[in-house]
Formats: structure tokens, C-alpha cells, sequence
């Protein structure tokens, strides 16, 4: 009877696991920081800074659930919307962190975390419930300065041009992984440094090597502000 129920209790477990890993929501993260600079002095954007006021440093954009198959889930579960009463206790630091750049009465950074949170995090929500999320990023922003790692290598946001490939190996060495970086352009046309992608592992805990590459890290070998 004893053995029975070990047997039951057995082939029940691997039953959960199996279905587990059948449902997983996400392989692993991307994080995503920006640079405020250059998402301002765009042709398209205009800029208006809030409470915390004009950033003195990289930004989150966001914390983006991805597979290794290189296919991104979104819009997971519109029943579960943000909250802003579940994050009250991290609202000012982001505010300070990643707060919404765009103009406008409507707009606000809350708006800016809902779209988040809407579009990514509730396909993640089985690991990091909507506190965990938001928390989650603002640990990894923590650990991960860059600003300070680009400076510690010599690297300015100084309107200088940089090589790609500096950029690139001081944040892998700062942080000891590989980053993609994302570029755009300026009103006079300039390529510049816009967005730094690392890779998060699938609890949202620790970095990691990212999994896949991403289109967006080629042919863009150019001097950058
Ligand atoms: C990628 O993998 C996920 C999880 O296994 C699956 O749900 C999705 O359909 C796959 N997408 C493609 C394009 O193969």
C-alpha cells in the first residue's frame, strides 16, 4: 500500500513537471535601459521631464519576457492590469528610474509602467507578480550602472563619437556579459548610442549570456555620439 502510493505520488509529480515546462511563459529576459539623450534629440520626439526631472542617467524602457526561440509573448493576460497601489512602496524610485519622457496632460510614467506591464510582464506574471516585476528591474538596474561602466572605461556622454565595439566591450566587461546594442539618429543624422539590451535569466534574478541575437545589433559598425 505504502509502495503504491510512493509509485502514485511518483508518476503525479512528473505529470507537473512535464505540464510545467509545457506551459513556461518565458525562457529568459531582456532588460532593457535607455539613453535619455538620445531618445530626446530625435527629428520625432519631443521631451518633458517630470517630478524627478532631467535624468543624469540611463533609464529602464523595459524588462521584456522572450523565448530562445527568439519569439516575444505579449499581451498575456488583459484580466490582470496594473496597480498602481501594488507598487506604491516603489513609485518614487520609479519615477526616478523609469520614468516617461513623452509631453502631454494625459501622458504620465504610470501610464508608461501599465503599457509595460500590460504588454510584457503579465507574460511573466507565473514567476513575477506585478510587484516582483517592477521590482525586479529596479534590482537589476542597481546592479548594473552603466553610465558608470562606460565612464570607468573613458567613455563620455560628451557629444563625442565612439567605436561600437569599445562601447560594447566595456559593458561586457563591466558586467561580464555580451550587450546588443540598439542605435538612432539625431536630427542632423548622426548614429548614436539609444537603447542597451542584457539578458535576464527566466526568475529575473541574475544577468546572463543572452540566448539569441537580435537583427537590430548588425551593420551599425559607425562612430556614435
Ligand atoms: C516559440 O516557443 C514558444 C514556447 O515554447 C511557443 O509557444 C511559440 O509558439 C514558439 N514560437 C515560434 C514562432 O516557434
Amino acid at each position: 500500500m505504502q509502495f503504491k502510493s510512493l509509485v502514485f505520488l511518483h508518476l503525479f509529480s512528473l505529470q507537473c513537471l512535464s505540464y510545467i515546462c509545457l506551459v513556461q511563459s518565458h525562457d529568459f529576459f531582456f532588460v532593457v535601459q535607455m539613453w535619455p539623450g538620445s531618445y530626446c534629440d530625435t527629428k520625432r520626439v519631443s521631451c518633458c521631464y517630470r517630478a524627478a526631472g532631467k535624468p543624469t542617467d540611463f533609464t529602464i524602457h523595459g524588462l521584456w519576457p522572450h523565448f530562445n526561440n527568439n519569439s516575444i509573448p505579449q499581451d498575456c493576460n488583459r484580466k490582470n492590469p496594473f496597480n498602481k497601489a501594488k507598487v506604491s512602496d516603489l513609485t518614487t524610485k520609479l519615477e526616478k528610474t523609469w520614468p516617461t519622457f513623452k509631453c502631454g496632460r494625459k501622458s504620465s510614467s504610470a501610464k508608461f509602467w501599465s503599457h509595460e506591464w500590460t504588454k510584457h510582464g503579465t507574460c511573466s506574471e507565473d514567476v513575477l507578480d506585478q510587484h516582483a516585476y517592477f521590482k525586479a528591474a529596479l534590482n537589476i538596474k542597481d546592479k548594473v550602472n552603466l553610465l558608470e561602466i562606460l565612464k570607468n572605461a573613458g567613455i563620455q556622454p560628451d557629444g563625442k563619437f565612439y567605436k561600437l565595439d569599445d562601447i560594447k566591450e566595456a559593458i561586457k566587461a563591466g558586467t561580464g556579459y555580451n550587450p546588443v546594442i540598439e542605435c538612432n539618429t539625431d536630427a542632423s543624422g548622426n548614429i548614436q548610442l539609444y537603447q542597451v539590451y542584457l539578458c535576464v535569466d527566466s526568475a529575473g534574478s541574475s544577468l546572463i549570456e543572452c540566448p539569441v541575437t537580435l537583427k537590430r545589433d548588425t551593420s551599425i559598425e559607425l562612430p556614435m555620439l
